[in-house]
């Protein structure tokens, strides 16, 4: 599977576009460049769905606005995008508007707008290459007013931007490379960024951290990786892996990596990373000391040993194969304790990651440990190896439990 991608034959150090103009329209470099681009820019994430066809669509996506399905992009003639010309598509793509209607932003053309006619005509030629499936899409499930779509006309006016709003300085080719990755194709910002009461990005806080389903987006500006220890080294690694010393992949970032940036190759990590960071990053923060009171860390020691050490450590060290490590772990050093109680309250998930690592899952303990002994683990936790005031408390525990039971 991580064999060497084809673009690793081109230069990619020069500038962004300049890799895809050489590209001949129907040749096998274009169907190439296609498949390459449909990874990085993850059409399957929403495409693509767990028991459908490829890119057949049906994949559900809950908002607060009702449900959106992606569509059937295969090429069927009826029910997919079969009749449309590569003009057609990149419209969709470029404006949010098809033959017949107008997109929800829930497809991100905010970001897809500033891919480029190339590399939409790339991936165009690429879908039209896939086997059509006659499934009709499934037309999305709205709230009222949310439902009438030609209100989108109206959203995308003061909406619909050009380009993004970047979190970090630079202007290295590898920096406009990774902002085109981050901002165009990999649309990082439609989670990591936070939305507006129209569901809109609020972009003057560029990837500053968003709250999402059950998991939430962290803050991913070069200040908010430098406090939890990122280093470019290490987001490569994890965009590669999904595994990194800070972590694992979980929540709605896994199949990103799954699906997405673990096909990246080797420039475009090394970019996606520089522009994450920056030319000039800030080094990455060591864990501070912290005091705190004695007993309720010890009681969280206790419940720690008792029941996640077996998994992940006595030193919290992790163990390889088997859990991620606690120390220095980018969810116990995030200032917002939400993540890193969801993980233990619900567990997260078996996961296969590239190459040959898979994890067993991580058991939800919802059931198990009452709000005041998780607040004591949390607090154990971030004042030893997370460098976080222990200040959480039993009722902010409760406040994320999906059921009321304890
Ligand atoms: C985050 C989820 C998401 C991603 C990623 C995504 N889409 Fe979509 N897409 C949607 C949704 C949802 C719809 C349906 C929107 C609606 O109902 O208005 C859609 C609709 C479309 C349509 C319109 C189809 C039709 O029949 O009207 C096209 C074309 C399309 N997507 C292409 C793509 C391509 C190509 C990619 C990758 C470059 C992609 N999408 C990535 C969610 C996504
Ligand atoms: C049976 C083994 C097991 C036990 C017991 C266990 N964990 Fe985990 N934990 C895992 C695995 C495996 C992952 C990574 C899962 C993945 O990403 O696929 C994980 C992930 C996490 C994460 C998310 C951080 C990251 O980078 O993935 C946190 C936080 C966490 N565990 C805390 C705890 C705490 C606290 C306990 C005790 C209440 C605990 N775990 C008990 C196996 C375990
Ligand atoms: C579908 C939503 C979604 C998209 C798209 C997405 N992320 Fe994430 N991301 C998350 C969530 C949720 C987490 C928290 C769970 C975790 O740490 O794995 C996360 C975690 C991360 C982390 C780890 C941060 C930390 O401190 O632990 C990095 C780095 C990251 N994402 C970068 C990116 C980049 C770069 C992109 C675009 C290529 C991207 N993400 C796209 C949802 C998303």
């Amino acid at each position: 599977m991580l064999v060497a991608v084809l673009l690793a034959a081109c230069d990619s150090g020069s500038s962004p576009t300049a890799v895809q103009s050489t590209v001949k329209p129907g040749s096998a470099d274009q169907l190439a460049l296609g498949r390459y681009l449909t990874k990085a820019a993850d059409c399957a994430a929403c495409h693509t769905s767990a028991t459908g066809a490829a890119f057949a669509g049906g994949v559900e996506l809950a908002s607060p606005f009702g449900k959106f399905y992606g569509s059937n992009i295969t090429p069927d003639k009826e029910h997919g995008i079969g009749k449309w010309s590569a003009d057609q598509f990149y419209r969709a793509l470029h404006d949010g508007v098809t033959p017949d209607r107008h997109l929800y932003p829930a497809m991100p053309y905010t970001s897809y707008r500033s891919m480029t006619r190339a590399d939409s005509d790339a991936i165009y030629a690429y879908l039209m290459q896939q086997k059509p499936v006659a499934v009709p899409s499934k037309e999305a499930d709205l709230k009222f007013p949310y439902n009438m779509r030609f209100g989108m006309m109206f959203w995308n006016v003061p909406f619909l931007k050009n380009s993004l709003s970047d979190a970090s300085v630079g202007q290295s080719a590898s920096w406009q490379r990774g902002q085109y990755l981050s901002n165009a194709l990999g649309h990082c910002a439609e989670c990591h960024t936070p939305r507006g009461a129209f569901g809109q990005l609020d972009l003057s806080k560029p990837l500053g951290g968003a709250a999402l389903g059950r998991v939430a987006a962290p803050n991913i500006t070069p200040a908010g990786l430098a406090a939890v220890g990122w280093n470019a080294a290490d987001l490569q690694t994890f965009f590669a892996t999904g595994i990194a010393p800070q972590g694992s992949a979980y929540g709605e970032m896994f199949p990103v990596v799954h699906l997405s940036t673990q096909y990246l190759n080797k420039d475009d990590l090394a970019a996606l990373s520089t522009y994450l960071l920056g030319d000039k990053p800030l080094p990455p923060e060591p864990v501070k000391t912290i005091t705190a009171d004695t007993t309720e860390l010890d009681a969280g020691k206790r419940l720690y040993t008792a029941v996640c050490a077996g998994c992940h450590g006595f030193q919290g060290d992790g163990k390889p194969h088997v859990a991620v490590a606690m120390k220095g772990n980018s969810t116990v050093r995030n200032a917002d304790p939400h993540n890193l109680i969801v993980a233990m309250l619900d567990g997260i998930e078996a996961q296969k990651f590239p190459g040959t690592e898979s994890l067993q899952d991580m058991p939800g303990f919802a059931g198990q440990l009452s709000d005041k002994e998780l607040a004591q683990l949390s607090n154990f936790l971030r004042a030893t190896w997370g460098g976080q005031p222990a200040s959480i408390t039993p009722d902010q525990v409760k406040a994320l439990r999906l059921t009321t039971a304890h």
